[in-house]
C-alpha cells in the first residue's frame, strides 16, 4: 500500500526547520522506476526535499536506498520517471550540465570510498584540486584544515585511510563531501557499522552542519533512532515503493503492517 503524505509534514521536535522563504524543491524525484535485469528495484518512487530540510530514507537491506541516491547524483539513469535538481530535469541535460549540477552535491558513499593511496588531507583536497583550480595551494591547504577541523579529524591529516577506523573514515568522507560547499548533501549510511557512541557523534556532527549550512540533505540509514534525531521527515521504502512518508510520529501512528513491523524490530 502506498500512502501519500503532504511534503510539508515535519517533526515538531526538530530545532532545525526549513526557512519559510526557501521551500521550493531542491531535489525532486517523480515516479521513478529502475530495474536491473528482471529485478525491479524501484517501482514508482516520488520524493522531494527543500533547502534546509533533511529527509531520512529507511528500509531493509537491498530495498534500493543506495540506488536511489545514485539516481539523484546522476550515476544511474531511471528507466522511467524523472529526477530534477533545482528545477533541471536530468533527462534533458548534456554531460557537462550534469557535471555542473553534481558540483552542488556532496556525497558520502556507503563504504566511505576514500582513495587508499592518498592521505586523509589529500582525499579532502581532491575535489578542490579538480574543481577549484583557481585557488592557490595555500588556499587549498587552509580549506582542508578547516574541513578536517569541522569533522574533528585535523590531528590525523597525514595518516593514510588504512590507518584510521571506520568512524574516522566516515568523518573524512563527510569532510570531502563538504569540500565544494554543496547545496545538497547525500549521505549513504553515515553511521552503519559504528558503535552507538560513534554513531551518536556522527549524528551530532550532521545536525551541527545542518544548523550552520542549511543544506538540503538526504540521509540513507538503517537506524531509526538516528533518522528520528537528524531528520525533519522520514520515508520508508519497501519492495520498490515509499510505504510511508512523514514525521516519526506519523510512522508511530501508522496502521500499515510493514511500518508497525519495521518499528517493532528497530
Ligand atoms: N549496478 C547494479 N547492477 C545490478 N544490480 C544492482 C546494481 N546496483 C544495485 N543492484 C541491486 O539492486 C538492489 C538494491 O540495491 P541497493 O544497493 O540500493 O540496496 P540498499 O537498500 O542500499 O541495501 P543496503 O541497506 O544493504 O545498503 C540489490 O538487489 C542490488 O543487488
Ligand atoms: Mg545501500
Amino acid at each position: 500500500m502506498n500512502v501519500s503524505m503532504p511534503a510539508t509534514i515535519e517533526n515538531p521536535e526538530k530545532k532545525t526547520q526549513p526557512d519559510k522563504d526557501m521551500t521550493a524543491a531542491v531535489v525532486s524525484v517523480d515516479n521513478v522506476c529502475k530495474s536491473f535485469g528482471n529485478m525491479k528495484v524501484l517501482d514508482g518512487v516520488s520524493l522531494s526535499i527543500s533547502h534546509g530540510e533533511t529527509l531520512a530514507v529507511l528500509g531493509r537491506s537491498g530495498t534500493g536506498k543506495s540506488v536511489l541516491l545514485r539516481l539523484i547524483i546522476g550515476l544511474v539513469n531511471p528507466d522511467s520517471g524523472s529526477i530534477s535538481v533545482n528545477g533541471n530535469n536530468f533527462a534533458g541535460l548534456a554531460l557537462d550540465q550534469l557535471g555542473e549540477i553534481r558540483k552542488k552535491m556532496g556525497f558520502l558513499f556507503q563504504q566511505s570510498a576514500l582513495y587508499d593511496s592518498l592521505s586523509i588531507a589529500e582525499n579532502v583536497a581532491f575535489p578542490l584540486e579538480h574543481h577549484r583550480s583557481s585557488m592557490s595551494k595555500a588556499e587549498h591547504d587552509e580549506r582542508v584544515k578547516q574541513l578536517l577541523d569541522e569533522v574533528g579529524m585535523n590531528g590525523d591529516s597525514t595518516k593514510m585511510p588504512s590507518e584510521i577506523s571506520g568512524g574516522m573514515k566516515k568523518r573524512v568522507g563527510l569532510a570531502r563531501a563538504l569540500a565544494l560547499e554543496p547545496e545538497i548533501l547525500l549521505l549513504d549510511e553515515p553511521t552503519a557499522g559504528l558503535d552507538p557512541i560513534s554513531s551518536d557523534e556522527i549524528d551530532d556532527l550532521v545536525l551541527k552542519l545542518q544548523r550552520e549550512r542549511k543544506m538540503a540533505s538526504i540521509i540513507v540509514t538503517h537506524d531509526l533512532h538516528s533518522a528520528r534525531k537528524i531528520s525533519n521527515r522520514i520515508a520508508l521504502l519497501n519492495k520498490g515503493k515509499v510505504v510511508i512518508e512523514g514525521s516519526f510520529d506519523n510512522l508511530q501512528q501508522s496502521e500499515i503492517a510493514f511500518v508497525k513491523e519495521f518499528l517493532r524490530l528497530s
